[in-house]
């Protein structure tokens, strides 16, 4: 097998931005055949290798060459210098509705798309009925694709790309236009992808989603790699530079200190996996550094998004904890947890009553899925009877 499944080798893309502010016919003649234009470097220099069975994830601002290096990879553009090698068959979710054909149906679309990608009429048709299922799109198939949504062109693209079983996958943001269901369904695929060896290059917005699934991280800036290691440190690095609160950051004086956060099921094993319905306990070790009184512990749920789910406090229970020394734990027991499928995040905090003091704040810290045995839709379950009066 070859060393690497992709290796990019200073590759530089210089794009021509053409001056269009002719003033006059006289000029028009005068200039013809001298049209000015500029010199862009989109990419300079940018070398990352990828070992067959990792998943590199780029991330960087808008604008920084993120999707320009991927199509270098894919050989949609031609690098300027440098050059790119890659090893395998490669099947690859590039921009919106990249590689359809509007005036085809889904299903013609199908045969097209996986031709391109060296699938025989027979090896479609033998994985057709799963491309569709997974995709969602029963109903739709026989339609133009032209009429599709944004979330039906990427839940076509991404079935495609998926089931053609290719040795690297490249997917470009994309995933971000499906509707949260399918985004995680998407992202349990690109796990089992990883799990059977294959290699996979992820470009995102959304930097958190890296740390999870990718083993190494390249941030670009104006078409350079400014950062590129371990997903935390390049992921730390990118919230610094965006100025935006990281997932999983803490503060705080330690005077009380958080030792750990662990979530548990009924039967009080640490458990990442909850379904609607079932209860949770969230105890969180402490360790008061020196005495502290009156101190405050709280918690929240948040989803992927930042939003809260859920959060409460000794304080609105209207507990008084008095003077903390030595160590112990505080245990939130949750009944009920409400919310139907999707990835939250546990923030666990411990501040003086006024919360003026924070002693100690763990952001976000500790992830859990939820599962439901239900199909409802939305965030949340409602119990719900019906009855039908005729
Ligand atoms: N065909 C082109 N002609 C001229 N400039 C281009 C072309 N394609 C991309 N660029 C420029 O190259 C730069 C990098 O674009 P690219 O699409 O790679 O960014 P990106 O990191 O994918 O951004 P985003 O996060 O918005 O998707 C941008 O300034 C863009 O305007
Ligand atoms: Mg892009």
């Amino acid at each position: 097998m070859a060393e690497y499944a992709v290796e990019i080798d200073e590759v530089s893309k210089m794009f021509k931005l053409y001056h269009e502010n002719v003033k006059s016919l006289k000029e028009k003649v005068l200039f013809f055949r001298k049209r000015g234009y500029e010199e862009f470097w989109a990419l300079k220099d940018v070398s990352v290798s990828v070992k067959p069975g990792e998943t590199l994830g780029i991330i960087g601002a808008n604008g920084s060459g993120k999707s320009t290096l991927l199509k270098c990879v894919t050989k949609i553009l031609y690098p300027t210098s440098g050059k790119v090698v890659t090893n395998g068959s490669i099947a690859a979710l590039l921009e919106l509705g990249a590689g359809f054909q509007p005036d085809l149906t889904g299903r013609e679309n199908v045969y097209l798309n996986a031709s391109i990608l060296g699938f025989s009429k027979k090896e479609v048709d033998k994985r057709f009925d799963e491309i569709v299922a997974f995709a969602e799109l029963e109903r739709f198939i026989d339609n133009h694709v032209r009429n599709y949504s944004s979330g039906m062109y990427i839940r076509l693209g991404f079935a495609i790309a998926i089931n053609v079983d290719p040795d690297i996958l490249i997917i470009d943001e994309v995933l971000a236009v499906g509707d949260e269901a399918f985004q995680r369904k998407c992202l349990e695929r690109i796990e089992e992808i990883q799990e059977s060896g294959k290699t996979i290059i992820f470009v995102t917005h959304n930097v958190e989603i890296t740390k999870e699934i990718c083993s190494y991280v390249v941030m670009l800036d104006h078409g350079s790699v400014v950062k590129e290691g371990r997903p935390r440190e390049v992921v730390n690095y990118y919230h610094q530079v965006m100025e935006t609160a990281e997932e999983g950051s803490e503060r705080g004086d330690r005077r009380l200190e958080i030792l750990g956060v662990a979530l548990l099921n009924e039967a009080e094993e640490p458990t990442t996996v909850f379904h609607t319905g079932q209860p949770m306990k969230i105890r969180v070790a402490w360790r008061a550094n020196e005495p502290v009184t009156d101190p405050v512990f709280g918690f929240s749920i948040d989803d992927y998004r930042g939003f809260t789910a859920y959060g409460t406090n000794t304080r609105l229970k209207g507990l008084d904890l008095g003077t903390l020394t030595g160590e112990g734990f505080v245990q939130f027991d949750l009944s009920s947890l409400p919310m139907l499928e999707g990835r939250y995040l546990v923030s666990a905090a411990i501040h003086s009553r006024d919360e003026q003091t924070i002693y100690h704040w763990l952001d976000r810290h500790v992830p859990f899925d939820m599962k439901s045995d239900v199909d409802d839709a939305g965030l949340l379950y409602v119990p719900t009877e019906i009855q039908v009066f005729r």
